[in-house]
């Protein structure tokens, strides 16, 4: 065993290596972008240069022109691609602006058009021949600007769960209070891999090869954009080169790839550009927060009010409302939450690696280090006192909340007794060194999921089911589920995953992957024991399974391209995984600059399938964590609604060099509650307390209490 292999303790499962790992490092897997098909035409799209506005006129004249263009599509040419609903209110799609469908202009980058060539270099030549004129309007950017429209979409209500008791009489009675304001930028996912697309038309059957968190709702999504039986679809996603949320639903290049392919009667293969991803698919938008906390002397909070702010596009009600955590998060008297969100013209965002929990935990956390320090507690100490296994909005038990014993094992590992907690006061020659800790949750989602399994004479056992491997390790730990069900190795279970012609499966979003698919491959493992006198070659059998407080139908919403999930706050008992994390900063005297040398995060989240995989998945997270503290941000100019560092160089995200230690503690944990496999997800757990941790250790370095992410050397000097 080493630190990338855990011993499993109590509750855990092995911590067998990817089934897929091979093929990865080996190129065998085939992501979408590889993928070459006979007699294929490339598309490269043209995006806008204004915010809003429309377009007076195209001049397509020099880009018809170059050699090799088979065909440049339009709003004048492309009539008949719909949209389709918005995915939070029943629909698919990631935004209900439909690029192609008038001159219309509504966030900078939008698609304009599409130019199809004979190879990649041609369609980019000419795409960059296409002329247009705009007329321009003045374009709202972000919080702040006059032509921003500003909407409340949570009101404290005790009826509707976002308040509890009189949070301003508490308030008021306090004896210590707190009333601060913190901020996180918009950032973008950055999956190493583009948003690529390729469509292949078979007479009336289409089959769309893209990197996708959720396969039925990308084949049903194209089918009601292009007017067509859901039937005739088939999407592919075998492999996924990274999605954090950004491939979880439908954007409007997918419906445009694929009426190019009909149109053109071949095969078109897209392959965005790396700036084209900021604007043709989703980002975190930035937040605002106002909290209030409220105490007694001796440190017991009475009272939390959390105010946020949400950026979002003209015509689409995105938010994340990460207050249905945070008003959970301790043992206060009264609570009340309030979202408000932010029309501009922008393109609309969408769910990054915990949506909610990344910014609005972020304030919380701050805040929280903010009330140890006004009462002069030590932040573990102040948490302790203020813990609960009781939600105090809904006065529901948590099903499990291991959260002091995730500070204990961290705090012992990263040595905490020894820190001085006077700001400044911890020194190695030139460098000022600060140690912060926050607490990490996230809520323990399950789906509906259906699997079909089959086990031969031979031993041999096949999974089948539609569910994604976005890097998580998801292949081997269902895999793993059958292994250990049905008593046979791992090396003897072939899984299939990543494709509409298989059973369906739950979205890979909500980090609700392994408890939904372990659970229902458990449920047919358990149909093929029963059968097992049976005496014949094969027994192959189909199950689905849909969580308490879903609807029975959740499963049939599932082939129809509707995701069914419940957990979190919403079940009898509240279902939430939680950690502890710890970061040492050291920043120069002189210079402002900032290190990590190290983190370390205990996690408990019930049954571990896999320690190797889990413990990958909550490294990343922290390193995430420490990256949206630290680096990441997307630039805008106000004046033009347009990001501007689009690119990898200047997004900044952490290299080799920023991360030195990142240590994974896993707190052993039984739930029984929350799931058949008793898995809380982790996929999201680890990136959530660090980066209120870092801010809190620079806090300690410094005395500088910095509430608006990034934390850059500008804020040190
Ligand atoms: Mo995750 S942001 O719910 O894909």
């Amino acid at each position: 065993m080493n630190a990338a292999v855990p011993e499993p303790k109590h509750n855990m499962g092995r911590p067998a290596p990817r089934i897929d790992g091979r093929l990865k490092v080996t190129g065998g897997a085939r992501y979408p972008s590889d993928l070459d098909f006979d007699n294929a035409a490339y598309a490269f799209l043209v995006t806008s240069p204004i915010a809003t506005g429309r377009i007076e006129r195209f001049d397509l004249d020099a880009a018809r022109a170059v050699p090799g263009v088979l065909d440049i599509l339009t709003y004048e040419n492309a009539s008949g691609i719909k949209g389709s609903g918005f995915f939070k209110e029943g629909g698919t799609a990631a935004t209900t602006i439909v690029p192609l469908a008038d001159a219309r202009i509504r966030h900078d980058g939008q698609i304009i058009a599409m130019v199809l060539a004979e190879t990649f270099e041609t369609a980019r030549e000419a795409a960059y021949k296409v002329q247009v004129e705009y007329v321009e309007e003045t374009p709202a950017a972000t919080f702040g600007d006059a032509h921003a429209d500003i909407e409340i979409v949570i009101e404290p209500s005790e009826d509707e769960g976002t308040a509890h008791g009189d949070v301003e009489a508490c308030l008021a009675a306090a004896e210590v209070t707190l009333d601060a304001e913190y901020g996180t930028p918009t950032q973008h996912h950055n999956p190493m891999e583009l948003f690529t697309t390729t469509c292949v038309w078979e007479d009336d059957k289409l089959t769309v090869y893209e990197p996708s968190q959720f396969v039925f709702g990308l084949k049903n999504g194209v089918a009601e954009q292009l007017d067509i039986d859901p039937d005739n679809v088939r999407a592919v996603s075998t492999f996924i080169g990274g999605a954090f949320g950004s491939k979880g639903s439908l954007t409007p290049r997918t419906a445009i790839t694929a009426f190019a392919a009909r149109k053109l009667n071949r095969p078109v293969k897209l392959v965005p550009t790396r700036a084209q991803g900021f604007t043709i698919a989703t980002y975190r938008a930035e937040t605002r927060h106002r909290i209030r906390l409220g105490a007694r002397r001796d440190g017991k909070l009475t009272a939390f009010s959390h105010e946020g702010w949400e950026v979002t596009s003209r015509p689409d009600n995105y938010f994340v409302a990460g207050v249905s955590t945070t008003t959970r998060m301790y043992g206060w008297d009264a609570v009340a939450a309030r979202v408000h969100i932010v029309h501009a013209d922008r393109n609309t965002p969408g769910f990054m690696r915990s949506p909610p929990e990344t910014p609005y935990m972020y304030a919380l956390e701050s805040a929280i280090d903010e009330m140890a320090v006004k009462t002069g507690m030590d932040p573990v100490e102040f948490r302790r006192l203020n813990d609960t296994q009781t939600d105090p909005v809904s006065g529901k038990p948590y099903s499990s909340r291991s959260l002091m014993a995730c500070f204990d094992a961290a705090a012992e590992r990263f040595g905490w007794v020894r820190r001085n907690p006077e700001p400044g006061s911890m020194r190695d020659g030139d460098w000022r060194i600060g140690w912060g800790c926050a607490t990490a949750t996230y809520p323990t989602h399950v789906g509906a999921a259906s699997a079909r399994v089959r086990l031969t004479h031979d031993g041999k056992v096949r999974v089948e089911t539609a569910a994604h491997e976005i890097g998580t390790g998801a292949y081997t730990v269902i895999g793993q589920a059958a292994a250990e069900r049905l008593n046979v190795p791992l090396d003897d279970v072939t899984v299939e995953m990543g494709d509409t012609d298989l059973p369906a499966a739950t979205i890979a979003g909500g980090s609700n992957t392994t408890a939904s698919m372990c659970s229902v491959v458990i449920k047919a493992c358990d149909r093929i024991l029963a059968r097992s006198h049976d005496g014949a070659a094969a027994i192959e059998e189909y199950a689905e399974s849909v969580p308490p407080g879903a609807p029975a139908e959740g499963v049939k919403s599932l082939y129809q391209g509707r995701p069914v999930m419940t957990g979190g706050p919403s079940g009898d008992k509240a279902m939430f995984a939680f950690g502890a994390e710890f970061v040492e900063v050291r920043i120069h005297a002189r210079t402002g600059e900032i290190r990590v040398p190290r983190a370390v995060g205990a996690f408990a989240a019930g049954h571990i399938m896999n320690p190797r995989t889990a413990r990958s998945q909550l490294m990343g997270g922290m390193i995430w964590g420490l990256s949206c503290a630290l680096h990441e941000a997307t630039e805008i100019d106000r004046r033009a609604a347009r990001y501007v560092n689009t690119n990898v160089s200047e997004y900044y995200v952490p290299v080799n060099a920023d991360v030195d230690q990142v240590e994974v503690i896993f707190v052993p944990e039984d739930d029984e509650d929350v799931n058949p496999a008793g898995v809380k997800g982790i996929g999201e757990l680890g990136n959530v307390g660090t980066p209120a941790a870092v801010a809190n250790a620079v806090y300690h370095a410094t005395g500088k209490r910095i509430r608006d992410l990034p934390i850059r050397i500008e804020n040190l000097l």
